[in-house]
């Protein structure tokens, strides 16, 4: 039944995920409060950037990027900058979301040769609460990939304050996992977006749909409902 606010026409749900979450408001389950949502996108927004005036500084493939931003210099100067600009909110996301992100023991099979079979058994795992060990995975990589990121932009920011192999392998490094760290954005924003439609609700106006939960999330379902008890 509809409550009193919903019935005067308040929107109670996108009232309440400011604050709270992992509550039912009325057919919708919030998943993610205000401060979650900013400070995910302030990781995707940052990341972006670092994308858009690195590119062109990378490859001059990308050269027609660095016009847009307003040429090559420009890159060269804003590109670390966004680059401290986005390890700072990653290291914010990684402190936000570390203690949900605990793999359980079943989950660590994410890591290793048994990955593929976990793939494909992902949709039918009933024991999925509200992170699957994908997306646990994927926090964790992208924590690594933003510490590498950092470390080897910082040696490349001051070349000749450190030896010349150093620098030469923070080139390499920060090239490596950049393309890896990309690949696995490509698959985020997938995930996230077409593959299942109503998750990226989640991040926006922070709700899903009690269906989208039962179907994806059925442990976080359950305990969210109450019919079982939170872990
Ligand atoms: C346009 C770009 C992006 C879109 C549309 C997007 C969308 C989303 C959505 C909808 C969720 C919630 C998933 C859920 O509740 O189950 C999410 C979670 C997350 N996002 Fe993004 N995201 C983007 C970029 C990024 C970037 C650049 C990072 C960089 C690290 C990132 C890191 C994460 C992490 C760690 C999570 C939590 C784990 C997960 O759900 O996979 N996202 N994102």
């Amino acid at each position: 039944m509809p409550s009193a606010m919903q019935q005067l026409g308040f929107d109670e749900a996108a009232f309440r995920a400011r604050t709270t979450e992992d509550i039912v408001v009325g057919q919708e389950i919030i998943r993610h409060r205000l401060s979650s949502r900013l400070i995910h996108w302030s990781v995707a927004i940052s990341f972006f950037l670092c994308l858009f005036t690195g590119l062109p500084v990378w490859s001059p493939v990308f050269g027609w990027i660095g016009n847009l931003v307003g040429g090559l210099s420009v890159c060269r100067v804003l590109h670390p900058m966004f680059g401290i600009l986005f390890a700072a909110a990653a290291l914010v996301m990684f402190f936000h979301w570390a203690k949900e992100m605990t793999l359980t023991a079943k989950e660590r099979g994410w890591i290793g040769p048994r990955l593929f079979a976990y793939l494909r058994d992902a949709e039918n795992h009933a024991e999925i609460g509200k992170y699957n060990g994908g997306q646990k995975v994927f926090f964790y990589t992208s924590a690594l990939a933003g510490l590498g990121l950092l470390l080897s932009g910082i040696v490349m920011w001051y070349p000749t304050s450190f030896p010349h192999w150093l620098h030469q392998t923070a080139i390499v490094l920060h090239s490596f996992t950049f393309v890896l760290f990309a690949v696995s954005i490509v698959f985020h924003i997938y995930l996230a977006t077409t593959a299942e439609p109503g998750t990226f609700n989640a991040m926006t106006r922070g709700t899903v749909s009690k269906a989208w939960a039962r179907i994806h999330h059925p442990k976080w379902y359950r305990e969210i409902l109450g019919l079982e008890k939170r872990s």
